[in-house]
């Protein structure tokens, strides 16, 4: 792992302990991606792209949106459960998030925590994981604040120290349903190892529901989501040279009741091509790039399968409504 500390200017670091890099996230991987994912008969392009600077505040908003129950929910059952939490991480423990992005919800359980002695904050946009670290930092003097970029889709290690440690994992905003079910399953069974039996993990799932509540959550009113999905062309055009022509995509999400996912896609509006370095991409009218999978679950599917990825389930919560869950998994 390579610490980026001399790097950076020692002023702007503030109150972070340090600052990890593992060398994830760098544009040659957009751009191999993206064009790997365009060559495909179904064209795609990787979620974990949105998340640039301009992609995170989309996000942000995103998740102040009438129609997107997930954020707000989330943080109801997180803050009615967070004693409970807390009794179950236990006292000085080292808490890491993986993908950490604006560290908002971490608050939450770091105020009902017992003397916490870490937050170790995995984020792969360098910019926003070292702005939020910041200010986190500035106001929880007692805890160290580690900042990590990376990949966490990738093997990467965690900071040392760590092992032996009292250790819980912090997975909300069901960022979990991004992946596939067998994907999510080797996540969880790599972070089992990685964080080490008898580690917790603080994980949010989004609960399946009735297609019109599920489509509306991604197809808001105020058109965010759709600037937010449209993001990956901008993206593309100033970081990859690439000529897409934004008003010829348009953003839809639809429920595929089959595969237990929101998908997310940019239709191509008409018959058209893309250039991006040298090469060229045909669309037929209708053709979509799928850019995103959220895959929502049932209590016992999800507690099952965290089940074959080595964790037990001490503890599950949802909402009134049944719209959201909050899992406390322990590795065993
Ligand atoms: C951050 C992956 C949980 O799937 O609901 C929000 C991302 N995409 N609106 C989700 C997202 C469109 C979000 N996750």
């Amino acid at each position: 792992m390579n610490v980026l500390i001399d790097t950076i200017d020692p002023d702007d670091l503030g109150e972070l302990a340090d600052f990890h890099d593992a060398g994830h996230g760098t544009a040659d991987d957009f751009l191999a991606d993206m064009l790997n994912g365009l060559r495909q008969a179904q064209k795609e392009i990787s979620c974990k792209y949105f998340y640039d600077k301009r992609g995170s505040a989309l996000f942000d908003e995103i998740c102040d949106l009438e129609e997107y129950y997930p954020t707000r929910t989330e943080l109801s059952i997180l803050a009615t459960r967070a004693p409970e939490i807390a009794s179950l991480a236990g006292p000085a423990a080292h808490l890491v998030e993986f993908g950490s992005g604006s560290s908002s919800k971490v608050r939450l359980l770091l105020n009902a925590m017992e003397a916490p002695s870490s937050y170790v904050a995995v984020d792969i946009s360098r910019d926003h994981l070292i702005a939020s670290t910041r200010d986190l930092a500035s106001e929880y003097l007692d805890i160290d604040v580690v900042p990590v970029c990376a990949d966490y889709t990738r093997e990467f290690e965690l900071p040392t120290g760590l092992q032996g440690k009292n250790v819980t994992g912090f997975f909300p905003g069901s960022t979990i349903g991004n992946f596939a079910p067998e994907q999510a399953a080797t996540f969880l069974g790599r972070w089992a190892k990685v964080l080490g039996s008898g580690a917790g993990l603080v994980i949010g799932v989004d609960l399946k529901k009735p297609r019109a509540l599920l489509e509306a959550a991604y197809n808001d009113a105020r058109g965010v989501t759709a600037e937010f999905n449209e993001n990956l062309l901008v993206r593309a055009n100033t970081e990859l040279n690439a000529d897409f022509d934004l008003s010829a995509f348009a953003h839809d999400a639809r429920w595929n009741e089959a595969a237990g996912r929101i998908e997310m896609h940019l239709v191509s509006q008409r018959d058209q091509t893309v250039n991006i370095a040298d090469q060229a991409f045909n669309f037929q009218a209708d053709e979509t790039i799928h850019t995103e999978n959220s895959h929502k679950y049932g209590l016992a599917e999800f507690t099952d399968m965290a089940g074959r990825a080595g964790w037990d389930a001490p503890a599950t919560w949802t909402d009134p409504n049944n719209l959201f869950s909050v899992h406390f998994l322990r590795a065993r």
